[in-house]
């Protein structure tokens, strides 16, 4: 950040400091209560600072923050925010303020920032949207910061409201003597109320064991559920609004052909699930079409594999396996609502997409990636595309299961789903409901106690043998 921007935020955050620490001090006398209602001024001490109307004409309605509307930038969002924050701290008892309203959900997350300010469309930015605008719909007021560097300035100032701080890397902060509350810095951000915005539920997915979090399990906040083995915290979002924004095309309105899932021509070959030559030969022995939308983008090399000589092998024959190329979304749902299936290949793994398929009613085939070849049934053994699906459901006929290479069985499963239309199917988890259920769960747990109930020996010396690991010196005396 600039020095005169730092110099702006830092007065007008004192300011805010200043004002809402008098208010606070002023303990049940509150001095605007008693202007704007001479009446009201015989309040318990236990009353809180906000002036809440005693009308019982008030709804929920009325409390409900307004419709969402983004400031020009993340700078303005946060002192707007703020400032709604105090009005309702310094309220005149006129308007009832959202009872969340004056807790702070702390979002510290370039990828959160990016896709609200900039239009980022990668998942873990249209992730941290959906928490972003659920958190603001629940009445809290959400603030972003890009990262860890102004997380704990803010910190500072609103450390009292702030429920969780949640971001990307948060060992950015937690090995920051500058950013972690410690007995050297006693203003700063308890680890207990750091969370890890983690997309995949494993570790060390994202940078280095020193960028997690040493707490582990619910302070690594997930999008996708991979089931109690893997303890972290399920956050998730909700694809209702955007599914019920769809309509649905009747069976009989639909092409006889398969939607292939698959940006990129390398998914066809790289770690596929089908020999590239399956879908000809269906198209043919079904009297059915394949579609994809894919591009072949020479950068792209899943898993750092590097493409072959000439280039990846197109597996377009015209008329039985057509190629749309690139599309954006609105495209991509409206030509995978004209199919009678969604054809996982294999990968991306966790793609959200299956459930845009199951509220379109389509169904997915989900491949079993990996399996033990001597054991092929055992599930524990699997590894399939979606393996939140494959745990949680729904089974046939919404979703079906094959095995990597068995073409009587892909062949079969296309068969049953083009002669079984469904029913738009939204998972129980995928709800909105749930979703804010989860997100309620998460700012109003006493993370503090939770955090006091772990190995406290444990922890800590994870955390400095993750530095030993490195060559380095943990020298924070954390304190929580
Ligand atoms: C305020 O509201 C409470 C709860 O609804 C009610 O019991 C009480 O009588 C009300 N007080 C006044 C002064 O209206
Ligand atoms: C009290 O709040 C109302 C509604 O928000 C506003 O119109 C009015 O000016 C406020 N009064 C004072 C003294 O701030
Ligand atoms: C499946 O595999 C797991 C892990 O190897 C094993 O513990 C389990 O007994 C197997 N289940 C069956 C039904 O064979």
């Amino acid at each position: 950040m600039q020095p005169w921007r730092r110099l702006i935020l830092l007065s007008i955050g004192l300011t805010f400091l200043l004002i809402l620490s008098w208010v606070q001090f002023s303990g049940s006398v509150n001095p605007f209560a008693i202007i704007q209602n001479p009446t009201r001024s015989q309040q318990s001490p236990g009353d809180s600072d906000l002036d809440y109307d005693n009308d019982s004409t008030f709804t929920i309605d009325d409390v409900q923050p307004p419709k969402l509307e983004l400031d020009d930038n993340v700078e303005h969002w946060n002192m707007h925010q703020l400032s709604e924050m105090y009005a309702c701290a310094a309220g005149n008892g006129t308007r009832p303020c959202h009872p969340n309203r004056e807790k702070i959900i702390l979002l510290a997350s370039g990828d959160t920032k990016f896709g609200l300010w900039y239009g980022w469309r990668r998942g873990e930015s249209i992730w941290g949207e959906a928490m972003f605008r659920e958190f603001y719909d629940l009445g809290y007021t959400v603030l972003v910061t890009e990262g860890w560097v102004e997380a704990p300035f803010l910190y500072k100032l609103y450390g009292p409201q702030i429920q969780i701080v949640v971001g990307e890397r948060p060992g950015k902060c937690i090995y920051n003597p500058q950013c972690v509350k410690s007995t050297e810095n006693p203003d700063g951000i308890p680890v207990w109320k750091i969370f890890d915005m983690n997309y995949f539920p494993k570790l060390d997915w994202f940078g280095t064991p020193t960028d997690a979090t040493p707490l582990g399990g619910p302070w690594i906040a997930t999008a996708v559920d991979n089931g109690p083995d893997y303890p972290y915290q399920y956050i998730g979002y909700s694809i209702e609004e955007s599914c019920l924004a769809q309509t649905p095309l009747p069976a009989s309105q639909r092409e006889n052909r398969v939607y292939i899932l698959m940006k990129e021509l390398a998914f066809a070959h790289f770690a596929t699930a089908w020999e590239p030559s399956y879908y000809a030969r269906a198209a043919t022995d079904l009297g059915i079409k394949f579609v994809a939308g894919y591009g072949d983008d020479p950068k792209f090399k899943p898993g750092g594999q590097d493409r072959p000589v000439g280039g990846w092998k197109d597996i377009e024959e015209p008329g039985k396996v057509d190629n749309l190329g690139g599309m954006g979304r609105e495209d991509f749902l409206r030509e995978l609502g004209k199919s009678r299936l969604l054809l996982g290949v294999g990968m991306p793994n966790w793609s959200p997409s299956p459930y845009d398929a199951l509220c379109l009613g389509v169904p997915f085939l989900n491949p079993v990636r990996y399996f033990d070849q001597s054991d092929p049934d055992n599930q524990t053994k699997w590894e399939t595309q979606h393996p939140e699906i494959t745990r949680l459901g729904p089974g046939p006929p919404y979703v079906y299961t094959v095995h990597a290479r068995d073409y009587e069985g892909f062949v079969a499963a296309i068969k049953k789903a083009l002669a079984t239309p469904i029913e738009r199917y939204i998972a129980p988890h995928m709800k909105r409901e749930a979703f804010r259920q989860r997100l309620i769960n998460w700012a109003e747990t006493d993370w503090k106690a939770k955090a006091e109930e772990l190995d406290q020996v444990g922890w800590r010396k994870k955390a400095v043998d993750l530095h030993r690991e490195k060559g380095e010196t943990l020298n924070i005396d954390f304190v929580f």
